[in-house]
């Protein structure tokens, strides 16, 4: 699991193991906690660190998914706060998301600069079998939720200019946030799913799409509005990733994306302490 803006621990005190972990890309963003979720053991990080200290663009995405490959996982539920930029998603509103759009730079964004030559096959970059299994589960736990978006992720740590929200808009995009990519196709490369809870905080830029006109609304986002969104749905997202968590079946084998042998090469380059 890992946790995004506003999501900095998933488990009760003294009831998780805590762990620094060194990769070959250096320290994770915060220490691995395990614990029991769901009726399952999970390993949760938390992207930001604690106390929100690392913006969306220096985070180590390589060293938190080659540690939780290290730990063995096989699926990854991720949770992200979200601005919306379409009239379907307006803030309040939980989003399965099936497809993001890339407009990040200059990120490290791949296992596989180094070793064998891999070009992973994205066309469905979140994993169609944990995204149905999540769905189901919303299903009988939610009254409504979206149960796929499009999601923009922009280089940040900047918003969108309103031009530019309203481009995303016209691309295709339901959502925008500032992380999804590089961590879920590094994670995909590792042959580890990926599905992704986000809950809309804000509509971005300000142009409420369904507006006549183009000022700015209530809801236009700034990282207090943000936070203080997120802080009053913690609630409903803790206990809706406890619900995914606990729909994933025991023997749950994601789709093997990248040759066997090629991830294990990955997987046993050196740590750097
Ligand atoms: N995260 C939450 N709201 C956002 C927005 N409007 N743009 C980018 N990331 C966000």
């Amino acid at each position: 699991m890992i946790g995004g803006s506003g999501l900095y621990s998933l488990f009760a005190d003294g009831t998780a193991e805590s762990y620094e972990i060194d990769t070959p890309y250096g320290r994770t963003s915060s220490p691995v906690t395990v614990g029991v979720l769901g009726g399952k053991r999970v390993a949760f990080l938390t992207r930001h660190g604690a106390g929100h200290s690392v913006p969306p663009h220096q985070i180590g995405f390589r060293a938190n998914i080659w540690a939780l490959a290290a730990l063995g996982a096989k699926a990854i539920v991720s949770s992200s706060a979200v601005g919306g930029v379409h009239p379907d998603y307006p803030p309040g509103t939980l989003v399965v998301t099936d497809q993001f759009i890339d407009r990040t730079w200059g990120r490290a964004d791949t296992f596989f600069d180094q070793g064998s030559v891999q070009h992973l096959a994205a066309a469905d970059p979140f994993d169609p079998a944990l995204r149905r299994f999540a769905i189901d589960a919303l299903a009988s736990e939610l009254g409504s939720f979206a149960p796929s978006g499009t999601c923009v992720v922009i280089q940040g740590p900047r918003f969108s200019t309103r031009a530019e929200s309203l481009w995303w808009q016209q691309a295709g995009a339901h959502t925008v946030n500032m992380t999804m990519v590089p961590e879920v196709p590094l994670a995909a490369e590792l042959n580890i799913g990926t599905v992704n809870l986000s809950f809309v905080t804000d509509s971005d830029a300000g142009l409420a799409p369904s507006d006549e006109d183009d000022s700015p609304d209530g809801d236009s986002v700034s990282h207090d509005l943000v936070m203080k969104r997120l802080a009053e749905a913690q609630p409903v997202i803790v206990r809706a990733i406890e619900r995914i968590v606990a729909a994933i079946p025991a023997g749950f084998a994601p789709r093997e994306l990248i040759p066997a042998a090629a991830v294990t090469e990955v997987l046993a380059r050196p740590v750097s302490a």
